[in-house]
């Protein structure tokens, strides 16, 4: 049995499994910039999505994207590649939840999978006036890359704390 992390108000806990989403799609004419490749405009919003599905999934509460960091552009796509973009949820706050968001560039012949992009989501769930509301779900942490996550994503929220509070 893995390390469970959650607070009073947690209700019970949930694994990453529960949330975790993978979302495929074929870069179309509509996709791409003047040099024919993924507009990178597009990318995020396609990102941003599957992100607040995963926080969804986890909390079964409306989201909106606080912020978003450590976005890595590691290489671009062309029309008519295939993009795989895989969420999971790293960390679970009071009201926020932390989503990291991987994409790949599928080969077609052999199904290799290569880096595109890497970036982590902050999703805060909130009431019908936009207000931030307690996440009602922790989160079980049972494997080892599952815990390094988690670890990281505590450095990470007070990485934003202190940039939030010194305005940097
Ligand atoms: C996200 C939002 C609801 C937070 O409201 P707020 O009054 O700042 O709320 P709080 O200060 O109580 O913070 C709520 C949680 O969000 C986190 N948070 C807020 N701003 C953050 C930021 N800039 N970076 C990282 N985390 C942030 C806090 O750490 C806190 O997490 P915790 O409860 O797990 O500790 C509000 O800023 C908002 O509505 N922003 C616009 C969101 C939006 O429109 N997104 C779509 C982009 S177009």
């Amino acid at each position: 049995m893995g390390k469970v992390f959650h607070v009073d108000h947690q209700i019970a806990n949930k694994n990453v499994e529960d949330s975790i989403t993978e979302w495929t799609r074929v870069v179309r004419y509509s996709d791409i910039n003047s040099e024919d490749r993924l507009f990178g405009g597009t990318l995020m919003s396609w990102l941003d999505e599957v992100a607040g599905i995963v926080a969804t999934r986890h909390s079964g509460n409306p989201v909106t994207t606080a912020a978003i960091d450590n976005m890595q552009f590691k290489q671009g796509a062309k029309l008519d590649d295939i993009i795989v973009i895989i969420g999971k949820i790293t960390h679970v706050g009071k009201t926020s939840m932390e989503v990291r968001v991987d994409t790949y560039v599928e080969d077609r012949r052999n199904g290799m999978r290569h880096v595109m992009n890497r970036a982590y989501f902050t999703e805060v769930c909130i009431d019908d006036d936009n207000t931030p509301v307690l996440v009602p779900y922790g989160l079980n942490v049972r494997t080892e890359n599952e815990k390094a996550e988690w670890e990281g994503a505590e450095k990470r929220r007070e990485l934003r704390r202190q940039r939030r509070m010194e305005g940097f």
